[in-house]
């Protein structure tokens, strides 16, 4: 597996800290492989795409992940987003930036599978894929790393309300700038753009979930997607082993928990913000994943989306 270093520029003031890293990781592919079969599942909520990839982790590389987070340190409290936590969220445990960097640097099997993952679907898609900067930080608000892992013991119903959030909104406008990869060196991409539109980057989620053994899917702590006005319209199970990619700007929360007094489970989900960039001006990458989805897997499945969609 090969990561490249490479230093992002900074858009505005807001976030020039002493604690803001620029720092983005490449993804780079050792050599073109096949790759592994898995079942694919793809959702759209308001044009936004969601795909569901189960069974593409070796079962001994998940259980070596799930004993690197059983007995991982969890220093920082985490809300979702800096509002919640007046409405009282019940807080997530996530890494310091020391504890991240530990597991980023040298991961667990699974984690390293899905870097090693990324770099594939590099050359599969023509694109540059990379993390978002290390992390964003301004003083009067808490820090958004690219590079999270939640940790979850216990999730309220309202702290599943209050947590919904957008992990970017590119519509709106980005804070550092993504280089233009078909321009002159040094020209970037302007910092508001339709998310995954023709020549443009595509900012995508990809969330790695892992939980106890004795975990059941039916003490929920998953995830729930929304339509921009609150609704409610998919939920994703927390699987040990499944790995969810979604458009960063699709809102989205961890769902509340059912847990029953005995049993006493945990789950965590790593997630990685990443940027699909573009190499040629007249590619769409995120019709190019579309494409390539119904190659890697044979049964792709189409998933009607609602409020009781639950897979
Ligand atoms: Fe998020």
């Amino acid at each position: 597996m090969k990561i490249r270093k490479e230093r992002s520029v900074l858009i505005g003031d807001y976030y020039n800290t002493p604690q803001t890293s620029l720092m983005t990781f490449h993804f780079e592919p050792d050599s073109e492989r096949e790759l592994r079969p898995c079942s694919i599942r793809h959702a759209s909520i308001e044009n936004k795409d969601l795909y569901v990839i189960d069974n593409y982790f070796d079962k001994e590389a998940c259980a070596e992940t799930r004993r690197y987070f059983e007995k991982a340190s969890y220093s920082r409290l985490s809300y979702s987003t800096s509002d919640s936590e007046m409405e009282e969220e019940h807080p997530g445990y996530s890494m310091n930036t020391k504890e991240r960097w530990s597991l980023f640097y040298q991961p667990p099997a699974s984690i390293r599978e899905l870097h090693e993952l990324l770099g594939e679907l590099s050359v599969r898609l023509n694109a540059e894929i990379s993390t978002a900067p290390w992390e964003l930080s301004h003083q009067a608000e808490a820090v958004t790393p690219s590079v999270i892992v939640n940790y979850h013991t216990q999730v309220s119903p309202k702290s599943m309300l209050a947590g919904r959030h957008r992990d970017c909104d590119p519509a709106k406008g980005l804070f550092y700038g993504i280089p233009i990869l078909y321009k002159e060196k040094g020209a970037v991409h302007e910092n508001s753009f339709e998310n995954g539109a023709t020549g443009k980057p595509w900012l995508v989620s990809a969330l790695l979930y892992a939980a106890s053994e004795c975990f059941l899917p039916e003490y929920r702590m998953g995830t729930v997607y929304y339509k921009t006005d609150g609704e409610a319209e998919m939920k994703t199970d927390c699987l040990d082993g499944r790995l969810v990619l979604f458009e960063g700007d699709l809102f989205h929360s961890v769902e509340d928990s059912h847990i029953p007094p005995e049993a006493k489970p945990w789950r965590t989900s790593y997630v990685l913000k990443l940027v699909i960039n573009p190499r040629e001006e007249t590619q769409n990458v995120k019709q190019a994943f579309s494409e390539f989805s119904q190659k890697w897997s044979s049964e792709v499945s189409e998933l009607c989306t609602g409020a009781l969609m639950r897979i």
